[in-house]
């Protein structure tokens, strides 16, 4: 039900309190008193901002919501964590039985009852129904439980329910524009009940995950994705937007399951793709703003760097398998100084694999190069050596490289493997890119060891079976030596008496505080610059405590105050740029992102 269509029917009884703030939300104005907010809450229509958490708001849906409908209502649902004062004054007496919970009470429940679930879907689906029955304790357990649920919205768990999604799920989420919808897509995207949009992310589901074409079922991506920007950034729920475009699905399975919920066609490719592409980018420019965040997720190689070459001059868009993996990667590198010593132009790289991700990073480790050293981004390239299938890069291939891999043909003697690249190279930290699992072989390890006091070693493919060596493999290989981290997860692992923690560069550590910062500034455009501060922003917050145990990012479960970190020096460098347009700019950006962060803790209802 639209929350516009809320000043339609309040209810008499609340008539004269409510005149005034009815007139103010429909200018678009908060209903909390301006005066005694924080600074943050922009606009905070519901009450969603820690700015607002010691403040009374009140209830709105359909009308003021009260009785049956209060219940049914899950942005503002507490269960029986309603006090004996609001199932007065809402009409729930009877409705609820006679005890009174805390927030805190229900989390632990709901803690336990998930756990009870041996199998990670049934998790989810039952994080799916709380989030549908009550989406502030929803986010209060993913908030507090990081760690452990993580894995359950997303990867590795919401690849299967993109699999199973036809069949689990019970009630749509997000939005679907499909090829039926050409010609009407700001119609469709005015059917949407919220108004105030900052974040969406889209896809158009050809590669998701490491699963392939799933159509319109990848809904659980931006569904995923958009719960982490709340939970993990602090964008609030009623800003986030998932959008699945359906162009049809080359993947013939779905196309002959009677079950398949999407357009039962092969894909849509070309002018035809490109055109609906462009009226969903018009559309959503016309409806929202310049404002509003578009992030493009698990779109195929081909159209991600098409799409994001297109829009990146006349939208705020972003790509995180392309820039959030540079962005995360770079920000593991710079913390590992702290480790090798030096800056990071004193230092060489060697990538096995040179493709999307491979590329990406060694580019933005050029521009962090000559970022702070002030040499031409072309001459710090020469930091940075690639091999892919055919062997070392080098300007005697260049005829037959691919576009993205010329820049990164420098001049030397063609050399066919890994070891010899390593041993001619004689590189500081050696990043794995390939997909192709157990390439960094003992002999590549101990030839890194044997150059390297302390070889920085990135086994970036996923999934754990395509990482190109084991944590295990890393610290025994290097007597214990190693700077490891990955791109799956590993356990701890114990090695002459001393517990290694392998980092794991996952991109959850920068998109969440990167988009937020881009919100909170009013950001127009993401620069390449706000990149290189995010990944400076996560590194700073990794402490000796955390060196001393072998890591070089910080635990995800203080993720809350890294992203207000990086959102704060994403911040900044859109208001260094010009391209911030929430003016005046806020003194103390840490603060002025913590007080725009949502907070999931119950509000107390007049
Ligand atoms: P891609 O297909 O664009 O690139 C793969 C590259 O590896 C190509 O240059 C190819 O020539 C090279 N390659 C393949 N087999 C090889 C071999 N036997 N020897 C040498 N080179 C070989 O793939 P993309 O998107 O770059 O992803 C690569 C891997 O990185 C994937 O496993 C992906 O899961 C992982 N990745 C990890 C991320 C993270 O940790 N945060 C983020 C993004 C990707």
């Amino acid at each position: 039900m639209r929350r516009s269509h809320i000043l339609r029917s309040v209810k008499k009884r609340f008539k004269c309190t409510m005149d005034s703030s009815v007139k103010r939300m429909k200018e678009g104005e908060s209903v909390i008193d301006p005066k005694s907010t924080v600074g943050g809450g922009v606009a905070d229509v519901y009450g969603e901002d820690r700015a607002t958490e010691d403040q009374l708001v009140t209830p709105w849906t359909v009308s003021v919501a009260s009785g049956y409908t209060l219940l049914r209502d899950p942005h503002h649902n507490k269960g029986l964590a309603f006090t004996e004062r609001e199932r007065d004054s809402h009409y729930l007496r009877g409705l609820l039985p006679p005890a009174v919970s805390t927030q805190e009470l229900q989390e632990k429940k709901l803690m336990q009852s998930i756990r009870n679930y041996d199998v990670p879907l049934h998790k989810y689906m039952a994080m799916m129904d709380l989030e549908e029955r009550n989406e502030r304790l929803f986010y209060k357990l993913l908030i507090n439980n990081v760690e452990e649920l993580l894995p359950i919205v997303y990867t590795p768990t919401v690849g299967e329910a993109c699999q199973k999604y036809g069949s689990i799920f019970k009630r749509p989420q997000g939005l679907y524009i499909s090829l039926k919808e050409k010609g009407k897509i700001l119609e469709v995207l005015k059917n949407w009940p919220e108004r105030s949009i900052q974040v969406i992310v889209v896809t158009d589901g050809e590669r998701i995950l490491g699963l392939g074409d799933l159509g319109c079922q990848g809904m659980g991506i931006p569904v995923g994705k958009l719960a982490l920007y709340t939970a993990l950034g602090g964008v609030r729920p009623s800003a986030c937007l998932p959008i699945t475009i359906d162009v049809g699905t080359n993947n013939q399975k779905l196309l002959d399951d009677e079950f398949y919920i999407g357009l039962r066609q092969k894909r849509a490719t070309g002018k035809e793709y490109y055109d609906l592409l462009e009226e969903f980018m018009a559309a959503v420019k016309q409806n929202y703003g310049e404002k509003v965040l578009v992030q493009f997720e698990d779109f195929a190689n081909h159209n991600a760097f098409e799409l994001l070459a297109k829009y990146k001059t006349s939208h705020l868009v972003f790509n995180d398998d392309i820039q959030g993996t540079a962005s995360v990667v770079l920000a593991g590198l710079v913390a590992s100084l702290k480790l090798l010593g030096g800056n990071l132009a004193d230092h060489t790289f060697l990538f096995f694999g040179a493709g999307e991700a491979g590329t990406g990073i060694a580019e933005l480790i050029a521009l962090e190069i000559s970022t702070k050293t002030n040499i031409p981004v072309e001459e710090a390239r020469k930091k940075i050596w690639l091999v892919d299938s055919k062997g070392l890069i080098v300007s005697s291939r260049k005829e037959s490289l691919q576009h993205f891999k010329k820049p990164w043909a420098h001049d030397h003697e063609p050399l066919s493997t890994l070891l010899d690249a390593v041993k001619a190279i004689k590189p500081s930290a050696l990043i794995g890119t390939s997909g192709v699992g157990q390439t960094f072989t003992k002999d590549v390890v101990e030839a890194m060891a044997a150059i390297n006091k302390k070889p920085l070693i990135m086994a970036l493919s996923n999934p754990t079976t395509q990482a190109e060596c084991t944590a295990e493999q890393a610290y025994t290989w290097t007597e214990g030596r190693a700077i490891f981290s990955s791109g799956s997860p590993f356990d701890p692992y114990e090695y002459n008496g001393k517990t290694f923690i392998p980092g794991q560069a996952n991109n959850a550590y920068i998109f969440p505080g990167l988009g937020f910062g881009l919100v909170i500034s009013g950001a127009i455009r993401v620069h390449d610059e706000m990149l290189l501060a995010a990944s400076e922003a996560l590194a700073n917050q990794v402490t000796q405590e955390h060196y001393d145990k072998g890591m070089i990012y910080p635990p995800l479960t203080n993720i809350r105050k890294i992203s207000a970190h990086i959102a704060a020096n994403v911040a900044a460098k859109a208001y260094e740029l010009g391209l911030a347009t929430r003016l005046p700019r806020p003194a103390d950006l840490v603060k002025y992102a913590e007080s725009c962060m949502y907070t999931p803790n119950y509000r107390n209802y007049r």
